[in-house]
């Protein structure tokens, strides 16, 4: 940090003084791996310590592979006199094969052995959908691999891949058929351990202190540990949350950067002022890596698991000179170590090859993303806290005042009554129905804060019912757990007891919360959970949950529970006919079925406006789609060209909202000066301008899991330029944005991959494909570019919300390549209602070639029997990088010319400079035409 530490101490002293909680990032408040004992045992194992073998190898009824993995011995041992392992029984290992080559390893205690307890398997997140595609096994083959003594049983994936269980040593790998080459491994390095539960004898210490914590441990040391290896890998990347790079650094072995020596680690916390270069854990949790590589491809592997974990990447050649590892040394490839306190092995192989093909593969088991209402994308306007009525009417008018249109105003902990989720502070929110009608009026919508901490006092309802009913999480000895959070004194509800999520869920209705009407959604923070006075600010570990299970075994599930009992809540309110809006901090696979993510709370910081674009990158390519970060930053005061080239960025997140801690100074777009209100106006306008192309984009996240911004990589795979870009990042295929990330920078470097050119947004000019461009850093806006072949949709004109230009014609911008070609498409639906699932949508695809644009029907025939319909039509379509210049155009079936004339790109810029446009086609938006340039 750059402040002196004097000045630091100062400020904390002064927070401190104001708020129950701590306001900087404290690194010793949190465990690292040395102070975290299965992580330290598990990091100090050396490759090839692991000395189990695959036995009693067959076909289950279930169709699926088993064996036992038993300890090697004297007796099994081929090469004899080996020591006799003490105290370990067999493990049971089960590989179950799924449709598109999704192999799954399970491994745990063997039930009909009595391990003292039942281990953690995480519920409620595999689809069932995917568990109704399980291919059942048949058949295995047995072969030699090398020059092994034992066999290996191979199974089939599916045309091109293999499953391959290695009997001795232990091994697990896909590879490709034919060629026998590797795609993903497990245990190749031998580091496999399988902590087994066990009766606790004389002597045995099991307590783990931490600062003035103890975690009483009852049963033990239970931990699990494995290698992983990504075969062809460049890079990998995924396993959020962490504030750091996209293809992610190593953190053991070789070439580990300073900051960089403690594993990834995945663990919900709640981090003041995170730092912005660490593999430190923040708010969710996903234990997902996707690697990529320019010789084969993309791989993925899914450890489904709620225990705390941590994860090594080695550096190239941290295992030289070890001669148990069991693989072709020569191979290119990125070894990786997982370790967890608790749970099963329930692992998931992805096979690719493209990176496309793993998130559709990983969103086929956890879920693909919810389709959000139209309004949820776009602009949100949040501080902590707009203070009353007033305030919220005042800031509502400005918008209008200075042109800005803007869609949600948010109420953060302060609105309540005492921080009673659920309730109005009645002095300074005595209307609260009245004032969302409002905001309504205008097509503009509220969300107010629910956080799970539950205030202890008798007369607050939800706690009465919570308490009386027993719905508290419990404490080590079975009390209801009080932890201090924002409400003082609190309890949590239980929300892995789908009872208790069915209760919570009813808070919602209309009637029980008293003051919400159908335009307000909700936010929940705080559900790590925090708990200021926790260990970590978290649950202690040894907390009990429903059905006797541990706060250890599930930690990291818990946030993604809370988040789901309140969309289910907001769901069943209205009938189960509108579609949920929850904004949640804590997140884990499966998440994007519930909701939106944001990154929490970040700092006013160019390194933080830098790292935002790599964090949510690596959401969407663990299938969190909608994220976004706090616009402007949340601690500390943005400089005005900081906050500007926020919201420039911002523009183009998933998820646009700013937000703003309650002891900065007011920030709305207007408070700094006429120039600034201007280039912030213009980067939202830009938003709304999109909202078509990003709408459709949601429609291909839900459809497919592909994420609505991505990596240069996910669509220009073969280009090892792109692998370590995480500056700039795709919308969609067709949009290419790069952040302006220093103070009064002057020039921006941009790489514009591919063979095909690249088309200014601003200016319309073109830029070859395949080479870094320097660009002179413009005030009023960020490097963003349309790829030629493409055809983008946009609304051009500007209303106060999105909901106001329903109605309003579309832009096509196409932007031909060298062939003289573009092709785009258009989701359009009512933007709210489940209506679409039962076919009520209109999916166009646009083709231009042969100089003549086609409108067509891109729904699958028969999408169910619902009709969407609109009257919208095609204001305008501007065609880049046609020449020479034609004349008219004839649109059929009306068989109608119309002239092509000289526009400008954006209406907003009268003087930028002109390009070719058809004005007032008049085509509908949802026919067929075709508009053929004469
Ligand atoms: C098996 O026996 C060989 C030869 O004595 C010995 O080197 C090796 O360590 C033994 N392996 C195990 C797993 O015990
Ligand atoms: C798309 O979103 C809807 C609404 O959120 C959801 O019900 C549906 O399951 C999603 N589609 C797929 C294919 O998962
Ligand atoms: C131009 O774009 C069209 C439509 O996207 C595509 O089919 C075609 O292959 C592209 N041509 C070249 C040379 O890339």
């Amino acid at each position: 940090m750059k402040k002196s530490p004097n000045l630091i101490f100062h400020i904390l002293f002064l927070l401190l003084l104001i708020s129950p909680s701590v306001f900087s990032w404290k690194k010793d408040e949190f465990r690292n791996c040395n102070q975290t004992p299965f992580c330290k045992r598990a990091r100090s194992r050396k490759p090839g310590a692991c000395n189990l073998i695959a036995t009693e190898v067959s076909i289950s009824d279930d169709g699926d592979l088993i064996a036992k993995l038993i300890p090697k011995t004297q007796e099994n041992n081929e090469s004899q006199d080996a020591p006799v392992e003490v105290d370990s029984k067999p493990l049971l290992l089960t590989v179950s094969v799924y449709q598109d080559g999704i192999l799954r390893l399970k491994i745990d205690e063997e039930q009909s052995l009595n391990p003292p307890k039942k281990r953690f398997e995480v519920p409620d997140v595999i689809l069932d959908e995917f568990l109704s595609k399980k291919l059942y096994l048949q058949w295995l083959s047995e072969e030699k691999i090398d020059n092994d003594l034992g066999f290996s049983s191979v199974v089939y994936l599916d045309g091109d891949y293999e499953g391959v269980l290695r009997h001795d040593p232990f091994e697990v790998f896909v590879r490709e058929r034919g060629n026998g080459k590797r795609v993903l491994s497990i245990n190749s390095n031998g580091l496999f351990d399988f902590e087994q539960l066990r009766e606790k004898k004389e002597g045995d210490d099991w307590e783990e202190r931490f600062r003035s914590h103890t975690d009483t441990t009852p049963y033990g040391p239970q931990s699990i540990s494995f290698d992983v290896s990504f075969f062809g890998a460049d890079i990998v990347s995924g396993i959020p949350e962490h504030a750091t790079s996209l293809a992610l650094k190593p953190t053991s072995g070789p070439g580990v950067e300073d900051g960089f020596s403690e594993p990834y680690r995945l663990f919900n916390l709640d981090v003041f002022e995170y730092i912005d270069e660490s593999p430190f854990g923040l708010y969710g949790s996903i234990p997902f890596m996707i690697s990529h590589g320019k010789a084969r491809g993309s791989s993925g592997f899914f450890w489904l698991n709620a225990a705390e974990m941590q994860i090594d990447v080695f550096g190239t050649g941290w295992n030289a000179g070890q001669d148990k590892i069991m693989m072709p040394v020569d191979e290119k490839r990125i070894d990786t170590l997982w370790m967890s306190e608790a749970g099963v092995v329930d692992a998931f192989f992805f096979v690719g090859p493209g990176p496309k093909d793993v998130i559709r593969q990983y969103t086929s088991v956890t879920g693909r993303p919810a389709m959000p209402q139209l309004f949820s994308t776009a602009y949100h306007q949040c501080r902590w806290n707009y203070r009353d009525e007033e305030d919220v009417f005042d800031v509502d008018s400005k918008f209008d005042e200075h042109d800005i249109p803007y869609d949600v105003l948010w109420l953060d902990i302060d609105h309540t009554d005492g921080r009673r989720y659920f309730t109005w502070d009645k002095v300074l929110f005595p209307n609260p129905e009245e004032m969302q009608n409002k905001l309504a009026a205008k097509g503009r919508h509220m969300v107010t804060i629910v956080d799970p901490h539950i205030k202890r006092d008798d007369n607050y309802y939800i706690h009465k019912e919570a308490s009386d009913n027993g719905y508290y999480i419990k404490d080590a000895s079975n009390r209801d757990f009080d932890g201090w959070c924002w409400s003082g004194s609190s309890s949590y509800t239980d929300m892995v007891n789908p009872h208790i999520r069915s209760w919570w869920a009813d808070k919602f209705s209309y009637g029980n919360y008293v003051g919400s009407t159908p335009s307000l959604y909700v936010w929940n923070d705080m559900n790590e959970p925090s708990v200021f006075n926790g260990p970590e600010l978290t649950m202690p570990r040894d907390a009990l949950h429903f059905g006797g299970i541990e706060h250890r075994e599930l930690h990291n599930v818990y946030g993604y529970y809370f988040h789901m009992a309140t969309s289910n809540g907001l769901v069943k309110r209205g009938n189960g006919k509108d579609r949920p809006f929850v904004l949640s901090r804590a997140f884990f696979p499966g998440t994007q079925r519930y909701g939106a993510v944001w990154t929490g709370d970040n700092t006013a910081e160019w390194e933080h406006l830098r790292v935002s674009v790599p964090m949510l990158l690596t959401l969407g390519l663990t299938g969190i789609s909608f994220s976004g970060a706090d616009v402007g930053g949340f601690f500390g005061n943005p400089e005005p060209d900081l906050l500007v080239r926020w919201y420039q960025l911002g523009a183009y997140y998933p998820f646009f909202r700013a937000h703003a801690h309650q002891d900065t100074k007011r920030r709305e777009p207007w408070l700094f000066g006429e120039r600034n209100t201007e280039l912030i106006r213009e980067a939202i306008h830009t938003r709304y301008m999109f909202l078509p192309y990003f709408y459709t984009l949601f429609r291909e996240a839900n459809m497919t899991g592909t994420p609505v911004i991505r990596p240069l990589w996910m669509e220009f795979p073969a280009e090892e330029e792109t692998f370590s870009n995480d500056e700039a990042f795709m919308v969609g295929n067709s949009l290419l944005v790069q952040g302006v990330y220093t103070q009064r920078a002057k020039h921006v470097s941009v790489y514009l991959p591919g063979e095909q050119s690249w088309y200014d947004l601003r200016s319309g000019a073109a830029y070859k494909g395949g080479k870094r461009h320097k660009f002179e850093a413009l005030e009023d806006s960020v490097p963003a570019f349309q790829r030629a072949g493409t055809i983008i949709p946009r609304k051009d004109r500007f209303r106060r919300s999105s909901t106001q230009m329903g109605t309003d014609p579309y832009t096509l911008v196409i932007a031909l390549n060298s062939s003289k070609e573009a092709e785009g498409e258009l989701y359009i639906d009512d933007g709210k209602s489940f209506e679409f699932e039962n076919g009520a949508y209109i999916h166009r695809h646009f083709k231009f070639s042969n100089g003549k644009l086609t409108s067509s029907n891109a729904a699958p025939s028969g999408a169910g029997g619902n009709k969407f319909s609109t009257d919208c039509t095609v204001e305008r379509i501007i065609l880049l990088g046609l020449s020479p210049a034609p004349k008219s155009a004839l649109i059929e079936p009306a068989n109608q010319k119309v002239g092509i004339e000289m526009g400008p790109l954006t209406i907003r810029h009268g003087n930028s400079p002109s390009f070719l446009t058809i004005r007032k086609p008049k085509v509908r938006i949802e026919d067929d035409w075709t508009i053929k340039i004469l």
